[in-house]
């Protein structure tokens, strides 16, 4: 395919859009499937692919720009945004672009005077292994000396007793004393064999061997460490003396710090570490040593601390937004002073979580498209049409139209599915049909759980697809941030009746079945209500009651469907039910954008709902898949007077005058 020419789109190809288009983006493309042909892309196979990990970075520019920098001048790097858009990926490829250094290797030696003090031997990359020799070397010549002087000097008393046992001629008292230098020899072997075991336990211990030289730099990933593994620990001795201990120094392990001399250390999810470990790895940054102890209390490890062991290495951490501003509260995010080192000594950067939709960026997801191929290994490569099917499906998951998702982590499950399916069937290239069965399994959680949900759900009772009714709306909201999967949407009936109010003073809006969650739902929906009614609210009591299953979904896309249903039992006007209303409302009455629309129509739309308004912020991020764009209207509607035409079921006299109501403004002060 044709890569290095985008400027060759100008040309018949980018004409007639089929996709919905708006007008804040006037280069729209074509639909991918007619872009992929009009390219004459046909298969993967022939994509030429970069060399080097940093190089394959799609959607990336400023990350790669800033960690090419980095790594060039060996600076920190914080890297924040949504899960699966290649924060890993850029740790790991700025490793492989580390200027190649000279690294060193360690030892660890006893130090005579302090047992639990162990030495630290830092020796040029390489000869590390050459001290370790020498030493034992040593360590077995005097021991061979030891044995010989031993053996010498044991049978040396003995001969003695046994000269002594003649030379006093024989007899009792002779006999004592010939026992007595016998003893007196197996004893000394005992003493000796202590000293000599002494000898073999100088030996060095060799924790890290590096190659001599400029050598790539290494590249550790410390993602979930408990803090003996990130800063090295000591082992535990179950036998603490006579004779049978390790020595202290064998038993010291360095942790991914020290691993990462020279080279760089990577940290995922920099949020959930420990503050403590937080604590201690901004400390092993700024003096580029760091002293190793036992991390288990309990552990005869935990009285070790060896001298100071080198550990300069460059952080690359990465972390989703609670590391700046952590919803959890058992997480308290990054510690400040750690992310003042980064910055101070470094950059953070942003990641995008979507991308474009031009030229050059769907020329990019095919080149990804070939690139998780290649990865795999397994799976075969992908024919024309199944390109533009995955091109549409990272159109879908942008959740906006004109843009390409980047969360490629998920994108690249959905090629490897396909493949798999076509490898199941032998397939020499991944179809279409692989694609399209392989989205039909990749559902997120978040679906397959409303939908079985809308099997069983007690709701149901309240859906009505047919006819009108009073004090009855339908409105939608979605489970799961879309983090990682599709959201899905939910169809959500409101219930509302105005009765008398007890307090013949005062009138009330009571909120329920979950929309009493939400403090924003309120004003708007009681805006809503006095300007229909004005001073006449007064007496009259409105209940609202989501009929909402998932708890946990957010209400505030209920917003117009509340406020319909409260206004249709109000003015006893009806409501179509075959109508699905969504947005959330402002309390001028305008409807606000919301997320997951797209998976909230195709919610309604899989229940029987034939037409769903939306708010027309929402109307560049409808991207229905295929198969539901004749099952359901869709239509726009910019305040909630508007959306009113479609779900009341009035007279055009009962509409103009709840229209009037609600537009209708206290008259202003004059002067
Ligand atoms: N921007 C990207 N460019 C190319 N491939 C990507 C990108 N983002 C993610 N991937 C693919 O998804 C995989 C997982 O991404 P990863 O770097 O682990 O995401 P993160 O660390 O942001 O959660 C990568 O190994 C790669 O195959
Ligand atoms: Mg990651």
């Amino acid at each position: 395919m044709t890569r290095e020419t985008p400027d060759s789109l100008e040309g018949a190809d980018t004409t007639d859009a089929p996709t919905p288009r708006t007008d804040d983006q006037p280069s729209f493309l074509t639909d991918p499937h007619e872009w992929v042909r009009a390219k004459a892309i046909d298969d993967t196979a022939t994509v030429p692919l970069p060399g080097l990990l940093i190089d394959e970075v799609i959607g990336q520019d400023e990350a790669v720009a800033v960690a090419k920098k980095a790594a060039r001048q060996r600076r920190h790097l914080l890297l924040l945004g949504d899960p699966g858009t290649g924060k890993s990926m850029i740790a790991k490829a700025m490793a492989e672009i580390l200027p190649d250094p000279e690294q060193n290797d360690i030892l660890f030696e006893p130090e005579p005077k302090d047992a639990n003090r162990p030495r630290v031997k830092v020796l040029p990359g390489g000869q590390g292994r050459g001290y370790l020799t020498e030493k034992a070397k040593t360590a077995k010549t005097w021991s061979r000396v030891f044995t010989v002087f031993e053996w010498t000097v044991a049978l040396g008393l003995v001969a003695l007793g046994v000269w002594a046992y003649f030379a006093f001629g024989g007899g009792v008292s002779a006999m004592i004393l010939a026992v007595l230098t016998v003893m007196v020899a197996v004893f000394f072997l005992y003493v000796a064999r202590q000293t000599r075991f002494k000898a073999v336990q100088m030996v060095p211990n060799l924790v890290l061997e590096r190659p001599s030289g400029p050598a790539p730099a290494p590249y550790v990933d410390a993602t979930g460490s408990h803090a003996g593994a990130l800063l090295g620990d000591v082992r535990h001795d179950p036998f603490q003396s006579g004779g049978l201990e390790t020595p202290t120094h064998q038993r010291v392990e360095p942790g991914a710090i020290h691993r990462a001399d020279k080279g760089l250390l990577f940290i995922d999810e920099i949020n959930v570490l420990r503050l403590d470990s937080q604590q201690a790895l901004l400390t092993a940054m700024q003096d580029k040593q760091y002293a190793i102890t036992g991390h288990s209390e309990k552990s005869s490890g935990a009285m070790v601390r060896t001298h100071p062991v080198p550990c300069d290495f460059i952080l690359v951490a990465a972390g989703n937004m609670d590391v700046i501003d952590p919803d959890d509260t058992r997480y308290t995010g990054l510690h400040p002073a750690l992310r003042s080192r980064i910055r101070g000594y470094g950059y953070e950067v942003y990641v995008r979580a979507v991308m474009d939709d031009d030229d050059d960026n769907r020329l990019k997801l095919v080149r990804f498209i070939a690139q998780e191929v290649r990865r795999d290994g397994q799976i075969p490569h992908f024919d024309g049409a199944a390109v533009a099917e995955v091109l549409r499906e990272a159109q879908r998951r942008s959740g906006h139209s004109g843009k390409l998702t980047l969360r490629l982590r998920e994108l690249g499950g959905l090629v490897r599915t396909a493949g798999d399916l076509a490898r199941d069937e032998d397939a020499e290239r991944v179809t279409v049909d692989h694609v399209l069965a392989a989205k039909r399994m990749s559902m997120s959680l978040e679906y397959q759980v409303t939908r079985r949900g809308i099997e069983t759900t007690t709701a149901r009772e309240a859906l009505d697809i047919d006819g009108e009714r009073v004090g009855t709306a339908t409105g939608c909201t979605s489970i799961g941030t879309g983090e990682t999967g599709e959201p899905a949407g939910v169809v959500v009936p409101v219930e509302a009746d105005a009765t008398v109010s007890s307090d013949r003073q005062k009138g009330g809006l009571f909120l329920g079945g979950g929309l009493e969650h939400d403090p924003s739902l309120r004003d708007p929906v009681s805006a809503v209500l006095k300007r229909l009614r004005g001073g006449d609210m007064a007496g009259i009591d409105v209940h609202a009651q989501a009929m909402l299953q998932q708890r946990d979904a957010p209400v505030g896309p209920l917003g117009a469907a509340v406020a319909i249903a409260c206004l249709s039992a109000l003015e006893d006007v009806p409501v179509r039910q075959d109508v699905c209303v969504i947005g959330a409302l402002s309390v001028a009455g305008r409807l606000r954008a919301v997320d997951g629309v797209t998976q909230m129509i195709e919610a309604a739309a899989d229940l029987g709902y034939r037409v769903a308004v939306v708010p027309k912020a929402n109307e560049g991020d409808i991207l229905l898949e295929h198969a539901y764009r004749d099952r359901i209207e869709v239509l726009v509607a910019d305040r909630l007077v508007d959306a009113l035409p479609h779900a009341l079921a009035a007279s055009r006299k009962k509409l103009d005058f709840i229209d009037n109501a609600l537009t209708r403004r206290p008259a202003p002060r004059t002067a």
